[in-house]
């Protein structure tokens, strides 16, 4: 059963920091009690100012890196070096600024012609390097579409049903960039420790409230899909996304 879990920040600003000092402080958890640290980085644009907090200091020193392994929760299928592309989003904000092992940071083939060869692939890379089965990541980081969508999972996709793969391809998808996608499933994101669930914008208030606090409907809302079966859901919001909640979540 999930444990459901609140943060409202005044504003994106302050949601960014907030977001990059849990990531830390999870880090530190996981590599202490396990190790190492793994996490998989949402994309869009919310999360670059997480990461351009997280590639300074006092954060950029707190993180353990060489502990830790970085993959992604979605990827469009562009090449790295696509200004499209969540990889070359991490790396210009993050990956390129701290002392994290090459080897540790585990892009998707987001360029691969065969897409679903390369999902499946994916799912094996995770594998070898994250616990579990299905694996277990310590972080999952998640953003959520105007229409509801989060990862690549989007509304009346076939990918919502799929429950024994871990991860997934997809059509070109139904919003900007209009270019085919490499997805977690909702099988894979739902095995997780913990979800970080990042929203802000007034833009997405109507939508997370139905997401939120509406009927269950995940064909129509993807994100209703994500409910970490033994594990955390922490939706971190700035005030202007969270405006229509009407249930005191603090
Ligand atoms: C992607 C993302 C996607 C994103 C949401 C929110 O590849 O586009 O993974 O799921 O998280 O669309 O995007 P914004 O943060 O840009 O609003």
């Amino acid at each position: 059963m999930s444990e459901v879990q609140f943060r409202i920040l005044p504003d994106p600003a302050a949601l960014a920091t907030a977001a990059a000092q849990t990531i830390v402080e999870r880090a530190q958890a996981a590599v202490a009690e396990r190790g190492r640290f793994t996490i998989a980085l949402s994309g869009g644009s919310t999360p670059r100012a997480v990461f351009q907090q997280l590639a300074q200091v006092p954060l950029s020193e707190q993180m353990p890196w060489a502990q830790t392994y970085v993959f992604w929760s979605d990827e469009r299928a562009v090449p790295l070096d696509d200004p499209r592309s969540n990889y070359r989003m991490a790396c210009e904000s993050l990956l390129n600024q701290v002392a994290i092992p090459k080897e540790n940071v585990k892009p998707m083939s987001s360029q691969s012609a065969d897409l679903d060869a390369a999902a499946q692939h994916y799912a094996r890379v995770i594998q070898g390097i994250v616990p579990g089965n299905p694996p277990r990541f310590d972080l999952v980081m998640l953003g959520m579409g105007p229409d509801g969508h989060t990862a690549s999972l989007f509304p009346h996709s076939p990918q919502l049903a799929v429950v024994d793969a871990l991860v997934a391809a997809t059509p070109p998808a139904p919003l900007e960039p209009h270019v085919p996608r490499i997805t977690f499933s909702a099988t894979l994101i739902n095995a997780a420790a913990e979800v970080l669930f990042l929203v802000a914008g007034g833009d997405k208030a109507t939508r997370l409230h139905e997401v939120i606090e509406g009927p269950r409907q995940p064909e129509t809302l993807p994100a209703q899909l994500v409910a970490p079966v033994a594990g955390t859901l922490t939706w971190m919001l700035d005030q202007a996304a969270a405006q229509q909640l009407k249930v005191d979540h603090g």
